[in-house]
């Protein structure tokens, strides 16, 4: 039975370790490098039990018996008393291999060796020990008071009832663990941060500004948080170090660190924990975010009237909603009510059509089948009567928001002044951090197009988010890998669906799994949009796992 747990290393992890074990009535000797990093340490912990105690969740005197559970210091002699003795160190192989070693010296012949590490060999670490068999993986997500996942990561030279005791040890704790083998990233970082380096490199591409790429997957996904926001969060440097043993392990240019992560680390920009990563905070430590040079203008409040094209349950949900949010609205059912336009500030334009052979009805394109090219389906704006009675009304002046379903395709009217005041925009499901409105911005469309259909969606009360118009905009674009590489791993055989849902779900505080995403979207549109992905690219990473297209085959969800 494991009572007394040694913890090393007392940065964010360490101590949010040290705080699940003496919660859970465990005895700690804590120990890190110097007296003053134990001290640290124990600030940590201090503060971390402060905020339950101001919220009425702990009193002082639990707080004090939980404190008095844990000894500080600077000597991993201490560990000589310890059933098992984890490591949270930096992420660097030869100091978890030196401490290791040193441990050897030190602890009982039946200690359990365990590494919080977030992503190096299991095995390797194991084999710079006497005892390889002893040594386990023990992996908490950060905040590790709150997040309930612990990955339990056996070697194959790993004692299998010393994985069962350590698992078993995590469901003490009131965690979930999950036990799987030793692979780069093993469940969750593998999927996690492959994720996060792909939103640094599209914030670095200039897909979309810092804010509009954490919305995105905030307001627009349903995630705790955004995938820059996380990184400061967890810390750079630990993102770093991943993308590294991920690039290491597979060659998928798509995990390297992005360069400006590897010159926000070099400059000590570390996220939270130094006051500045991707954005800048009001103090060390602090999660409060200041504004500086990257903070992007609000938009301007919206003057004038909207237009709102179409028909169907959608159109008069959407009628009410602006309604509701005190805009006024003109709406436009026919051709001929298309004059009452003339003058709004933009027009909603939410006939998104499916684009059979006949897009235009001959009308816009002369019928001429092959400036159809292969647009299969969305919106094109000249295609509808009502729309070309519409852009005939507002003049080329007036803006069109084209809505469609998860992407648009705005055709070219031939005149460039004309194209300029036409924006693809999709609408995603509300969740419990807003709504958004994507809004494509190209260099055909106007600056000013763009701003004022960022004016609506605030007026409407949704969120704006502007990304290049790309396959997949924004959220699809940074979703929908993600969701492949859940599948691409599910096909790997390394682990379940089960698994894969309860890693993102406990670890990363998903609202749902990345197969009930995938399931919801549906396994053909998550292969159309990666496919036009990568058409566009050519990026290896986005080529839809065979798993999707055999879902796609066999009519089948992967829920069931
Ligand atoms: N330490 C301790 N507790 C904390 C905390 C911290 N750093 N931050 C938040 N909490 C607690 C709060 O006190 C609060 O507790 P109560 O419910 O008891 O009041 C609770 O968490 C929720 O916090 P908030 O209400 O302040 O904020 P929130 O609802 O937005 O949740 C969050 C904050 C838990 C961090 C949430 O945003 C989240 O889950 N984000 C995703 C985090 C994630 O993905 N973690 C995994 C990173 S990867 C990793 O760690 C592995 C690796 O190896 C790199």
């Amino acid at each position: 039975m494991i009572n007394t747990v040694g913890v090393i290393g007392l940065g964010t992890m360490g101590a949010g370790i040290v705080e699940v074990f003496a919660k859970a009535g465990l005895s700690v000797i804590a120990v890190d490098g110097s007296a003053e990093l134990a001290e640290r340490g124990k600030g940590f912990l201090e503060k971390s039990l402060g905020r339950a105690v101001s919220k009425g969740k702990l009193d002082e005197a639990a707080r004090d018996e939980i404190v008095g559970r844990v000894s500080f210091g600077d000597d991993l002699a201490a560990m000589k008393d310890a059933d098992l003795v984890i490591e949270a160190v930096p992420e660097r192989l030869e100091i978890k291999e030196s401490i290791f070693t040193t441990l050897d010296g030190i602890v009982r012949e039946d200690c359990v060796l365990a590494t919080n590490t977030s992503s190096l060999s299991i095995t390797e670490i194991a084999r710079a020990t006497k005892v390889p068999s002893r040594v386990i993986g023990m992996h908490f997500f950060n905040p590790a008071p709150v997040q309930p996942l612990v990955e339990v990561i056996r070697s194959v030279m790993s004692d299998e009832t010393l994985v069962e005791q350590v698992r078993e040890l995590a469901e003490r704790l009131g965690k979930k663990p999950v036990v799987v083998g030793d692979r780069a990233g093993f469940v969750a970082n593998a999927l996690l941060v492959s994720y996060l380096a792909r939103s640094i490199r599209a914030y670095e591409s200039g897909l979309a500004s810092r804010s509009d790429i954490d919305a995105a997957m905030a307001a627009g996904v349903g995630l705790p948080m955004g995938p820059l926001t996380l990184c400061d969060l967890v810390g750079l440097d630990v993102i770093h170090e991943v993308c590294g043993v991920l690039y290491n392990a597979t060659g998928d240019p798509s995990v390297a660190s992005p360069s400006i992560l590897r010159q926000l680390v070099t400059a000590g920009r570390l996220g939270r924990k130094s006051g500045h990563g991707f954005y800048t905070y009001d103090g060390i430590g602090s999660g409060t975010v200041v504004d500086d040079a990257a903070t992007t203008a609000p938009a301007k409040p919206l003057e004038g009237k909207v237009g709102l094209v179409g028909e169907g349950d959608l159109v008069d949900a959407l009628g009410s909603e602006l309604s509701d949010a005190g805009v006024e609205v003109v709406r436009v059912v026919s051709a001929d009510d298309a004059a009452s336009v003339k003058g709004v500030a933009v027009t909603l334009a939410v006939d998104a059509v499916e684009l059979d052979g006949d897009c235009c009805g001959g009308g816009c394109c002369g019928g001429d089948d092959a400036s159809h090219g292969d647009v299969e389906s969305g919106l094109e704006i000249g295609a509808k009567p009502v729309l070309r009675a519409v852009r005939d009304a507002i003049g080329d002046a007036g803006v069109i928001a084209a809505l469609g379903e998860g992407s648009v395709e705005t055709a070219s009217t031939g005149d460039p002044t004309i194209d300029a005041t036409v924006v693809p925009v999709v609408l995603h499901e509300k969740q419990r951090a807003g709504q958004v409105l994507e809004i494509g911005r190209s260099v055909a469309i106007s600056d000013e197009a763009v701003e004022t259909v960022r004016s609506l969606a605030v007026a409407a009360g949704w969120t704006p988010v502007v990304g290049k118009d790309r396959a997949g905009l924004v959220v699809d674009a940074l979703l929908y890998p993600h969701l492949n590489d859940a599948a691409k791993m599910l096909d790997s055989g390394y682990a379940t669906v089960e698994d894969i849902e309860t890693a993102m779900k406990a670890g990363c505080g998903y609202p749902q799994g990345l197969f009930e995403l995938l399931d919801e979207a549906g396994p053909d549109d998550v292969h159309g949009v990666l496919a036009e992905m990568y058409f566009e690219t050519g990026e290896q990473h986005l080529v839809p796992s065979p798993l999707l297209t055999e879902h796609i085959l066999a009519d089948r969800t992967f829920r069931g």
